[in-house]
């Protein structure tokens, strides 16, 4: 099939990326983007003024502008079921529906099928009464894990360290069956974001990725969405790589087709490599971001065949990945995550050839944009090393300082030990 038009939903530096890869496509004539972010006109994806829950406008713009798939960028819509709406109207879409999208919106939910398919992941307890919660705090000793179930944008988790942590912790929190907390052992080892594409018969395994979740550099501060990526890891050795292929990849696929889940799209697994092997930290139902800022660009496939074939339940095509290495670092408004700081200007020029920018939270006004949110873009530096590339990235943010704002001076040190 040539020349098909598509659509992404989403509005960020991760749907930005995948239109500007999408864009890149010889099978791909239109890329539409709903709603978007005013950034993505600059590089001729079709802006869409739809909200992502406005089903009613989505389904007649599929319609009106001949979509041949539309692709979901983030796990609200998927956890809200936009996938089944979309097949309700006979539309082909890409992402798991309703019930599937669980393995990221229930951590219950998530558990409960690792368990039943043999997939390693922390020790852990569910409480939906506070008082039992607070009996139970010594449970996997100190630090404990402690989230709260459902969508959290990655900021749900915290770490107490210590029993008066942990317990002032679950004081402030509202404990019922509808929002039960759960306990965690507290593991350690490098994380590592693993992201499968995959249909109802087929799967392939997209380039691996590290994430930074917390805010400040030497993973401190709150956790966030995430402040900078690269792809690839060298320091994960191809024993490990295999070690999570074998007992969490392929236990994952083969549980989300035993279960028969309506899921096409992509399965993200975040691991941990604990030194008793990789542990499961978290399902998600989507592409991560920051990480697709460095991922897709890996993937020296036409990305839009790939999802075509998804979409179509064909085979997939083994992945091709490039040798080069990709790092991204977030731009994030001063006071990101707790209270951002909004409506500085952006202006980014002179950009070289080998830095990418993908923007996310951003508006504009006559031609000019300006920061809307907490993360506000990301700049992506390729080259022929992760060092070098570190280099490119971190010279062009000194070169181009933005009042308000903050980065990570360390994205990519754990891969770079001289
Ligand atoms: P989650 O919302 O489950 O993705 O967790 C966010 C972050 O919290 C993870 O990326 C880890 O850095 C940390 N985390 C979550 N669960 C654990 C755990 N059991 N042990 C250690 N760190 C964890
Ligand atoms: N970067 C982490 C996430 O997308 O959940």
């Amino acid at each position: 099939m040539e020349n098909i038009n598509v659509m992404v939903i989403g509005s960020g530096g991760r749907e930005y990326a995948i239109c500007r890869k999408l864009k890149a496509s010889s099978m791909v004539n239109k890329v539409f983007c709903a709603p978007g972010n005013p950034a993505m006109n600059k590089i001729g994806v079709e802006v869409l003024d739809i909200e992502e829950n406005d089903y009613d406008k989505l389904i007649q713009a599929v319609e009106l502008h001949q979509i041949a798939w539309t692709f979901v960028g983030g796990e609200v819509e998927l956890a809200n079921g936009i996938v089944d709406v979309f097949q309700e109207h006979h539309c082909k879409i890409i992402g798991p529906d309703k019930e599937a999208a669980q393995l990221e919106s229930s951590k219950s939910f998530a558990l409960k099928f690792m368990r039943k398919n043999n997939i390693p992941t922390a020790q852990s307890k569910t409480f939906s009464n506070k008082e039992v919660a607070r009996k139970n705090i010594t449970e996997f000793g100190f630090p404990l894990v402690i989230k709260k179930d459902g969508l959290a944008g990655g900021k749900g988790v915290y770490i107490a360290p210590d029993q008066e942590a942990a317990l002032q912790f679950v004081d402030q929190q509202d404990v019922d069956a509808a929002h039960p907390l759960v306990y965690q052992e507290c593991l350690s080892g490098q994380e590592y974001s693993v992201f499968i594409l995959l249909d109802q018969n087929s799967y392939q395994v997209l380039p691996i990725s590290q994430d930074h979740k917390r805010a400040y550099d030497n993973d401190e501060g709150p956790n966030t969405g995430g402040m900078g990526a690269y792809s690839p890891v060298p320091q994960l050795t191809s024993q490990q790589y295999e070690q999570i292929m074998k007992d969490v990849v392929e236990p994952t696929v083969k549980g989300v087709h035993r279960e028969k889940f309506s899921y096409k799209g992509i399965l993200y697994v975040g691991i941990m490599m604990t030194a008793e092997g990789p542990k499961v930290i978290e399902y998600n139902v989507r592409l991560g971001d920051p990480e697709t800022q460095v991922v897709l660009p890996r993937i020296e496939n036409d990305f839009a065949k790939l999802l075509n074939q998804v979409a179509n339940n064909e085979k997939i095509d083994n992945i091709i990945i490039s040798y080069e290495s990709f790092i991204n670092v977030v731009l994030a408004a001063k006071g990101y995550p707790q209270n951002p700081v909004t409506n500085q200007k952006i202006d980014l020029t002179d950009i070289p050839e080998n830095i990418f920018i993908d923007y996310a939270n951003v508006s504009e006004k006559d031609g000019v944009l300006y920061n809307q949110g907490g993360r506000i873009l990301s700049v992506v530096g390729r080259a022929a090393s992760l060092k070098e590339a570190q280099k490119e990235v971190y010279s062009f943010l000194n070169e181009h300082p933005i009042s308000d704002t903050f980065y990570r001076k360390d994205i990519g040190n754990k891969a770079i030990c001289d």
